[in-house]
């Protein structure tokens, strides 16, 4: 298996309840190495340009009105089958779909307020790593 990236994001619902301690806990216990980590507040493009994807969807309008409501904390995670293991460790979209001792399943309120983002791909996490860190802002290999 090839040593990957993926990127996280610690969304709004998570980060008012007070739970980045222990969602960063899960993670490093998940043998997850934090490479890099920044905490800003999305602006309206900056969120509708990360989630280009679902643009038109009916759910769009309220996923950036929720993702710009309040501060977020964005990383990058380092460790074998990185995208694919972060997807396992943060569960489904909808927490009441999500899998036991998952992230969401633990502490997401919503399928919209569902406490964290993970890439979905190689291909994704790349472009999603590129759109919040510089190459010098990433440490390790
Ligand atoms: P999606 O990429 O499908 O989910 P994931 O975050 O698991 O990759 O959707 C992006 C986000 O959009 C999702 O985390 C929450 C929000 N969303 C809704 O609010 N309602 C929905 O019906 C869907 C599918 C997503
Ligand atoms: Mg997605």
């Amino acid at each position: 298996m090839a040593l990957e990236r993926t990127l996280s994001i610690i969304k709004p619902d998570a980060v008012e309840r007070h739970l980045i301690g222990q969602i960063l806990a899960r993670f490093e216990q998940s043998g997850f190495r934090i490479a890099a980590i920044k905490m800003l507040h999305l602006t309206k493009p900056q969120a509708e340009g990360f989630y280009a994807e679902h643009q038109g969807k009916p759910f769009f309008d309220g996923l950036v009105e929720y993702m710009t409501s309040a501060p977020v904390v964005v990383s990058v995670l380092a460790k074998e089958n990185a995208v694919k293991d972060y997807r396992t460790l943060i569960g489904a979209t909808d927490p009441a779909q999500a899998a036991e001792g998952t992230i969401r399943k633990d502490f997401a309120e919503s399928r919209q307020r569902n406490s964290v983002h993970g890439s979905d791909s190689v291909e994704s996490a790349v472009r999603e790593i590129a759109y919040f860190f510089v190459d010098t802002e990433i440490c390790g290999r």
